[in-house]
This record gives C-alpha cells, sequence and structure tokens, in this order.
C-alpha cells in the first residue's frame, strides 16, 4: 500500500526545523505484514526527546529512516500464525523489540534482548524483514516502529493488545514516556513506600516519574529541572520540594533540605549534568536510575572509594525495564483509577505536515506530549 510518512534523511539539521524540513513528509510503500507480524493504522504517536535526539544526530541511524516509538493505533491485517490479535483490535506499541526466547527475554528482561536491539541498528524488524520501501529501495525501519507514518508494519511481540475504552492518544503515552518514567520508579528503582526519591528532568518521562512516585507512596518527591515552568507543575502534581537545575549549589540544597540526600534519584533529562546532579543527590545507600539518553561517547565520573563505602548504586534503565505485557496492563489499572493522569502533559495534537514545528517546540522546552494524528 502506499502512504504518507515523515522520513529523516540526514541527521544533524540545523534549527528551527520547520525551516530545514528535518522530516520530509513523502509517499512510500508499506508492503503486507510477514508471518509474526501485523499491519496498523497509526492512530496517535507521540513526539518524545529520542526522537528529537535522533533529528539532532547525537546517535547515529542508518538512514534514510522513519522513525516515530511511542505509539497506540487499530490491527488492520494480520500475517500467517498470529493467532492472538485481529483486524480491529487496539493496540500500544513496544519500541523495544524482542524474541521472547533468548536468555534475558526468559529472564524477564526482554527489554534489553540483544536481538531486538541488532534489529534496532540494523533498521530492521526484530526477524530482519523489511517493509517500507520508496522507489523499490528499502527505507530503514526505527525502532521496529515507524510510527510518523500513517501505517506501520510491526513484529507481534512489539504491540500489546488493549481494551477499546482507552482513548487512543491517552494509550500512545504509554508506549514510551509512562513505560520509561513510571516503570523507571517502579520497576528498576523499585521505590518502596515511605522512601524518598528525586526527579531530574521533568519532560514526558520525569512527569510519568513523578505520577509514579505519588502513586507508589513515596514519601517525599524532590523534584529538579532547569525550567521554573516545569517545576511549578511538578509541585501541582505531587512534588513535595522542587530545585532549579540551573543554581549552581542545587545539590547542595537538596543535601541540606533531605538531611544529606534521596533514597532513589531518576535521571530523565540526557544530558550529562543531570546525571552528575543525579548522583550528588543521592544519599548514602541510595540508588541513581539512569533513563535520560545522551550521545553515545558521554562518560561519567565518580569517587569510586566513596561509592563503595557508601554503598551508593548507578544503574541504567531501558523502557522502566518494562515487561510490556505485564507492565502495560498495570500502568493502564492505575491511569483508570486517576493515578497515571497523562491527560496532563498532551500539549496539543499536530497533523503530519507539522511535524517539524512540533520538535521546535521540543527542543525549546515549552511542550511536554505532543500528540502526532497521522490520519488527521
Ligand atoms: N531509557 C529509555 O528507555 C528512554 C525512553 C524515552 C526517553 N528517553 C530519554 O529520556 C530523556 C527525557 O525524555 P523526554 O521525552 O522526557 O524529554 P523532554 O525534552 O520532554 O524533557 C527533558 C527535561 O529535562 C530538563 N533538563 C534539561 N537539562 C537539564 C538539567 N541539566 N538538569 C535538570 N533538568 C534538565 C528539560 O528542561 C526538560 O524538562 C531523553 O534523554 C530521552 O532520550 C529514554
Ligand atoms: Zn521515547
Ligand atoms: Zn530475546
Amino acid at each position: 500500500m502506499r502512504m504518507k510518512a515523515a522520513i529523516l534523511h540526514e541527521q544533524g539539521r540545523p534549527r528551527p526545523y520547520a525551516q530545514s524540513i528535518a522530516l520530509s513528509i513523502e509517499e512510500v510503500d508499506l508492503v503486507p505484514p510477514g508471518p509474526g507480524e501485523v499491519l496498523i493504522e497509526v492512530a496517535a504517536a507521540g513526539l518524545c526527546h529520542s526522537d528529537l535526539s535522533a533529528l539532532e544526530g547525537i546517535r547515529p541511524r542508518p538512514l534514510p529512516v522513519i522513525i516515530g516509538h511511542e505509539g497506540a493505533g487499530i490491527v488492520r491485517e494480520v500475517g500467517e500464525g498470529v493467532a492472538d490479535l485481529k483486524p480491529g483490535d487496539h493496540v500500544i506499541t513496544v519500541f523495544a523489540a524482542s524474541c521472547g526466547t533468548c536468555r534475558y527475554c526468559v529472564a524477564g528482561r526482554p527489554n534489553i534482548c540483544p536481538a531486538g536491539n541488532a534489529a534496532r541498528a540494523a533498521g530492521t524488524l526484530r526477524a530482519g524483514t523489511r517493509r517500507l520501501f520508496q522507489d523499490g529501495k528499502p527505507i530503514n525501519h526505527g525502532s521496529g516502529l515507524s510510527l510518523f507514518a500513517q501505517f506501520a508494519v510491526i513484529d507481534r511481540r512489539s504491540a500489546v493488545k488493549i481494551d477499546q475504552d482507552i482513548p487512543l492518544d491517552d494509550a500512545a503515552i504509554f508506549g514510551c514516556a509512562v513505560m520509561t518514567g513510571a516503570g523507571a520508579v517502579i520497576n528498576s528503582a523499585g521505590l518502596k513506600a515511605g522512601e524518598e526519591i528525586g526527579i531530574v528532568g521533568l519532560g514526558g518521562v520525569g512527569m510519568n516519574a513523578l505520577f509514579a512516585a505519588v502513586s507508589a507512596g513515596a514519601g517525599r518527591i524532590v523534584c529538579v529541572d532547569a525550567s521554573p515552568e516545569k517545576l511549578a507543575l511538578a509541585r501541582q502534581w505531587g512534588a513535595t520540594d522542587t530545585f532549579l537545575a540551573t543554581d549552581p549549589d542545587c545539590a547542595d540544597q537538596v543535601r541540606a533540605a533531605t538531611s544529606g540526600g534521596l533514597d532513589k534519584v531518576v535521571e530523565a533529562a540526557g544530558v550529562m549534568k543531570a546525571v552528575e546532579l543525579a548522583y550528588a543527590m543521592t544519599g548514602l545507600g541510595g540508588c541513581v536510575v539512569c533513563a535520560g539518553l545522551p550521545d553515545g561517547k558521554s562518560r561519567h565520573a565518580y569517587l569510586h572509594a566513596d561509592l563503595v563505602s557508601s554503598e551508593r548504586e548507578i544503574r541504567g534503565s531501558y523502557m522502566g525495564s518494562c515487561v510490556a505485557e505485564r507492565d502495560i496492563p498495570r500502568l493502564l489499572n492505575l491511569y483508570r483509577r486517576g493515578k497515571l493522569p497523562v491527560d496532563r502533559l498532551k500539549s496539543g495534537y499536530l497533523p503530519l505536515e507539522d511535524i517539524n514545528a512540533g520538535f521546535d517546540r521540543l527542543a525549546d522546552g515549552t511542550v511536554l506530549r505532543q500528540i502526532l494524528r497521522p490520519n488527521g
């Protein structure tokens, strides 16, 4: 079938993207789903900072590529062997493709499945297949999803079926920001009721970490961002304390206010300054959970003897350490009960044609989650 999609031909074009046309809206061919794959109509796709990083070129991608990794859609066709999804079903997409059988998948860590990772690097679907073409030449798949398009062919395991009463615009945000932010708190940090948590970086990911921290009964929630507006929102939404990241003594202020630092600190800004700040905000025996994704070369230095003697921890968190089939239904239950109010994060809707202006706004830091509706 023919469809419209936003293609990334070249990384690192200058801002404003609305002028440099970082993403070009073009017609492409999408071939039918193969065995174990499904065709979905993309109902809604969120603009995530990781997509912005792809435009900026801070992590190289195989080009040309159709990106877009946070979304929800409606199944339109299923490939051979797919017995548990049918046309008309609603799904949330999963950006970390997984095989289901390797040692990581069977150990409950499909988010770090090497086969999924290799497919992502190669620009293919999980099985190594390609379904996107233009003039007979392949276009790379982004995260095995390519949601900045009207339709997508994806691996069966890259979709989780949801109930039809969930609005698809809200459902889309669960595909990345909710799993990543809430998962970082619940799964990666394993926050216990009463523990004191910090969150550095209050974008779509960080705000979901805040919602989860409130919901999990954190004793104290210290939010830090470079934007005073984001801090004001965080206070409305349950932060007990807020600090401005741009204050040179921000970490000292946090330590003074919290008797030496926090039990858990989630970093969701994606810059090394924020990682350093998160580490400095952590108290004795505390754990830094890093969800932000800077370029592939950045390093973090720490005093190693201090890490040992204070039993601090630093850990990564990819897709919130989620098992999508397990965690999406759990997170949707919290949403239904008003505990994950993702509708508050929506900063407007966009047609495909306005996607570049949307990324300009995300880069300006003035929005939370903008929702693309590729089919109007
Ligand atoms: N680990 C994962 O699985 C995963 C998934 C999604 C996104 N990400 C990454 O998470 C990060 C956040 O994504 P997002 O979509 O929420 O981004 P966003 O642009 O919506 O939010 C980033 C926030 O960080 C703040 N910030 C910038 N510099 C800061 C600093 N020095 N200290 C404190 N705050 C600072 C900004 O003001 C903004 O509020 C990005 O790096 C993204 O690539 C990771
Ligand atoms: Zn994302
Ligand atoms: Zn696997």
